[in-house]
């Protein structure tokens, strides 16, 4: 049987026509526009976009639960999600599907186990140290480019335990920050694909991502090339068996990892370290506490301090840099009162989880108490700052300590202001905040031990 013929009982939301026409307002503030609707439609709503395509934006925790975890055997990303992104990246974890996502996953996880990371911390932290000596102290900055510098730097250090150049490590940045720029620009303005042959726009990020592998290339030939003891991410990746046939990845498939890694983990990580800041400079008592919670520790315990846990959680669950997720159903599904057909594309707005009202009291106020007093009921019910599901984030342990390693030692050294300007929200690929303001004043030597 046809599913055309099927009734489907959709949550309310906007017709095609209703989407041309807002689609200007969509664009200009997407996060503000999609909480908006929710306001008036509820929880999840239906639109219809060109071509017949029905779409859904859901900020309902068992929705988001059933897509990403019970019934995720019935979805899969988007081709406008991860092909696109696959030109240019390869097809590693976060691009790939199906057998090959899972066989790829269960080789890469190990690089991720406690014990692995464990073996990183040194690295994480004397990167942070390091970079933290030379933050701009004194006068108001935007402190984005730092955070950005400092976590892209953490996590090639992570990957690859050599000492690159300064100008190499800018480089790399630079082609992963254009690459993504492009990649949103083209799926918010796809018009702008009819221009290519013209513009040569296209040719030139090939160009990017094939230096990016240039690259990479050179780096895994000076690995094999030399005799050192390596504990780095790279190390696993190249020493690793598939379980059914006992051979090694090549390199082409190494290098995807090594991409997918760099793509997923280090935009994510500075736009939180950068909200995490901000949200302390703008809340005194919070910060007062937090700085409380440090004294008198040692960067190594940093795991065992709950409120700074807690003050993690809370700045992501304002700002989850991942704002976004999105699947496309396989089958017809149902879901409490709603029914579906197969192919619709289902967006998976975490930012409105995070502040929907039903689970949240005063969900737009910075109150890391939250997660200490009955945060093992919120975080199951709804906050997955890092996905839920088989698909999960395979560096959230990894994030989360550095953003802790990071807290404990900017506050060993550095206080911060606030200069008063709130960010603005940039919703990229992930939530970049724009221009985020701040002061950085250096503590007097011994008073913070
Ligand atoms: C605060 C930092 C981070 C946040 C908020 C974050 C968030 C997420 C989320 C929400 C997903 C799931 C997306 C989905 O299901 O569609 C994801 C997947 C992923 N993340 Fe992260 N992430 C962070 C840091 C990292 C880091 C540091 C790495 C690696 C070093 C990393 C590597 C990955 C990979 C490879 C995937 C794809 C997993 C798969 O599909 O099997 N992430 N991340």
């Amino acid at each position: 049987m046809m599913t055309t013929t099927k009734k489907y009982k959709l949550p309310n939301g906007y017709s095609l026509l209703q989407v041309l026409l807002k689609t200007g307002d969509f664009l200009k503030s997407p996060v503000n526009f999609v909480m908006q609707s929710m306001e008036k439609f509820g929880d999840s709503y239906s639109a219809v976009l060109p071509g017949n395509r029905q779409i859904m934006w859901t900020r309902n925790p068992d929705f988001i639960d059933h897509v990403l975890r019970v019934n995720q055997k019935k979805y899969k990303k988007s081709e406008f999600s991860i092909g696109r992104a696959a030109d240019f990246f390869g097809k590693g974890l976060v691009f790939a599907e199906g057998d090959y996502w899972r066989r790829q996953r269960r080789l890469v996880q190990p690089g991720f186990h406690r014990q692995k990371l464990m073996g990183l911390f040194g690295i994480m932290i004397k990167t942070i140290k390091e970079s933290l000596a030379e933050i701009p102290v004194g006068k108001p900055i935007d402190i984005y480019p730092f955070m950005s510098n400092l976590s892209f730097k953490v996590l090639v250090n992570s990957l690859f335990d050599i000492s690159l150049s300064q100008d190499l490590i800018d480089e790399l940045n630079q082609l992963f920050n254009e690459l993504q720029v492009f990649l949103m620009d083209e799926s918010n303005r796809p018009y702008k694909k009819l221009f290519y042959p013209f513009n040569g726009a296209e040719k030139k990020q090939y160009a990017k991502s094939e230096r990016l592998r240039t690259i990479m290339r050179g780096i895994i030939k000076e690995r094999r090339a030399s005799n050192g003891n390596f504990t780095d991410i790279l190390d696993t990746l190249l020493n690793s068996k598939y379980e059914d046939t006992g051979e090694h990845m090549n390199e082409d498939q190494i290098i995807d990892e090594l991409f997918v890694l760099l793509f997923a983990g280090f935009e994510t990580t500075s736009n939180t370290l950068s909200w995490l800041l901000y949200l302390l400079a703008d809340n005194k008592e919070v910060k007062e506490k937090l700085i409380a919670s440090i004294e008198g520790t040692n960067i190594n315990e940093t795991a065992q301090n709950e409120y700074l846990k807690a003050t993690i959680h809370e700045a992501m669950r304002l700002y989850p840099a991942a704002w976004l997720s999105e699947r496309v159903a396989l089958e017809d599904d149902i879901l409490g009162d709603y029914s579906f057909p197969a192919d619709t594309h289902i967006f998976i707005f975490f930012y409105g989880l995070h502040r929907n009202k039903k689970l949240w009291d005063t969900p737009n106020a910075f109150r890391p108490e939250r997660f200490l007093k009955d945060g093992k009921n919120i975080k199951r019910k709804g906050f997955f700052p890092f996905g839920v599901g088989p698909r999960m984030c395979i560096g959230n342990h990894f994030a989360l300590a550095e953003l802790m390693f990071f807290v404990h030692a900017f506050f060993e050294k550095f206080d911060v202001e606030t200069t008063g300007q709130m960010p603005e929200m940039n919703p990229l690929l992930t939530l970049q905040p724009d221009k985020v303001m701040l002061k950085i004043i250096p503590v007097s030597v011994g008073s913070r031990q």
